[in-house]
């Protein structure tokens, strides 16, 4: 029997498809979709600080569009066609989110006209590259893919900063979301083996990197995320009160800051509960997975349920498979589409479980990918043999036991950005990503 590694080598050989041709297709949906987001949002809206842990919305794009000449100009050897003070201008690890606001930023208009400028000498400039390029920077276009998820990743966050806005009301047109085939929680049994954890494929990041084989026991995981329905009665049930399902720093965290109940959800009298998503104020939706929990509060949620969260690499072990035969994503290594996951950002919020038939892993667990993050137990490490690539600031600075990773993408994420070997993290106290869990527990 071939091992899990070379059952995902021979599926990557499956794929030669010329990167150039991919590069221009994620680039320009990653632009389409910033200017589809930014559609209709004043000035004011895009310069003033919404929230002291985001960005101002303006120093977002600028810092794209440097990243972008950093990478996929001058790193390539084209010539420099701005003002070197922008490197230091709009580099994230100089300046904290919250005080971007003070910094000599380009306005609006003159940063989405750098982003073109440099969008368009990036395209310009990779048509001279060979497509078979062996150096590391170049091969099978990583730096194209990495510049592509950098700008889906921000776009994102952009979304969590209107999230936050109170300022401006926000309400784009959202697709709709599909109606769920089969909603009811079950758990699947996956048995113990060896599972594949990351990836060598060409646009894979560094911390996904070397692919190689880990073992996991038999364990019983949930078919579906947790729902607000679900979450509801941990919340009513005292749950937020009681330290027994707290570990102790985060039961101390939540009692500081007067945390009830997840991040825009909002208690009504009479015991009902809406929820505030983006510029509408509806009714809280119970079949939908819960978004904007921290670690802390699905930790704590798991352990009421008699559970825990999933390790890394028993989630990855629901997403690729339990046959041995490894996938990209958990339906297959093809790309999806609207069928298989609510991803993208053109939803504006997560979809019912159970709405994606057509996405669902081999073993019969749903909605691994898109909806909301799933908080996994496990903390934020190199894989062994990690090497940094190509810089420590991507990845490297973050490991440790300060983060916890998170897995799956969420409706406001690509898919570019998205596969079964996509590592996220956060702190254990962050609300405003979309981030929801789901359960497991040992099988005994
Ligand atoms: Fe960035």
């Amino acid at each position: 029997m071939r091992s899990p590694l070379e059952a995902r080598r021979d599926a990557g050989q499956q794929e030669p498809r010329p990167w150039k041709a991919r590069a221009v297709t994620e680039l320009t949906a990653a632009r389409s979709r910033l200017l589809r987001m930014l559609e209709g949002l004043p000035e004011d809206a895009l310069t003033r600080q919404h929230s002291p842990l985001m960005s101002p919305i303006v120093w977002d794009v600028a810092h794209m569009a440097n990243y972008e000449e950093q990478w996929l100009l001058r790193a390539l050897g084209a010539p420099a066609f701005t003002d070197p003070a922008f490197d230091a201008l709009y580099d994230a690890f100089r300046h904290p989110r919250a005080s971007r606001v003070q910094l000599p930023l380009l306005s609006p208009e003159q940063a989405l006209a750098y982003a073109s400028r440099v969008r368009q000498a990036s395209l310009e400039w990779m048509q001279q590259l060979p497509e078979d390029a062996p150096a590391p920077l170049l091969r099978g276009g990583f730096v194209f893919g990495m510049v592509a998820q950098h700008e889906q990743q921000h776009l994102e966050t952009l979304a969590a900063t209107l999230q936050l806005m109170t300022s401006h009301e926000y309400r784009p047109a959202a697709l709709p979301r599909p109606r769920p085939a089969r909603a009811a929680q079950y758990e699947v049994f996956l048995s113990g083996g060896p599972v594949l954890l990351g990836s060598d494929a060409p646009w894979a990041y560094d911390n996904e990197r070397p692919a190689h084989t880990v073992h996991v026991q038999d364990f019983l995981l949930d078919s579906h995320p947790v729902t607000n329905g679900d979450f509801v009665v941990f919340v009513e049930s005292g749950g937020y009160e009681d330290s027994r399902w707290w570990d102790p720093k985060g039961f101390e965290w939540i009692q500081a800051q007067g945390i009830r109940h997840p991040l825009f959800w909002l208690p009504q009298e009479g015991g009902a509960w809406l929820r505030q998503r983006f510029g509408w104020v509806e009714p809280l939706p119970r079949d939908e997975p819960v978004q904007h929990v921290c670690w802390y509060e699905a930790d704590a949620y798991a352990r009421w349920a008699g559970k825990r969260l999933p390790t890394e690499a028993e989630w990855e072990k629901a997403a690729a498979g339990s046959d041995g035969r490894p996938r990209v994503h958990p339906w297959g290594d093809a790309p999806g589409d609207a069928s298989h996951a609510n991803l993208g950002g053109d939803t504006w919020g997560p979809s019912p479980v159970g709405s994606y038939p057509a996405g669902q892993s081999a073993d019969g667990v749903w909605g691994l990918l898109g909806d909301v993050w799933e908080w996994t137990s496990s903390t934020f490490d190199g894989y062994l043999g990690f090497k940094s690539f190509p810089y420590r600031e991507y990845s490297e600075v973050f490991f440790g036991t300060e983060y916890r990773v998170l897995k799956g993408g969420a409706w406001a994420s690509a898919p570019v950005a998205v596969r079964n070997s996509f590592r996220n993290w956060d702190y254990p106290i962050r609300r405003q990503i979309f981030a929801g869990f789901r359960c497991a527990r040992d099988a005994r």
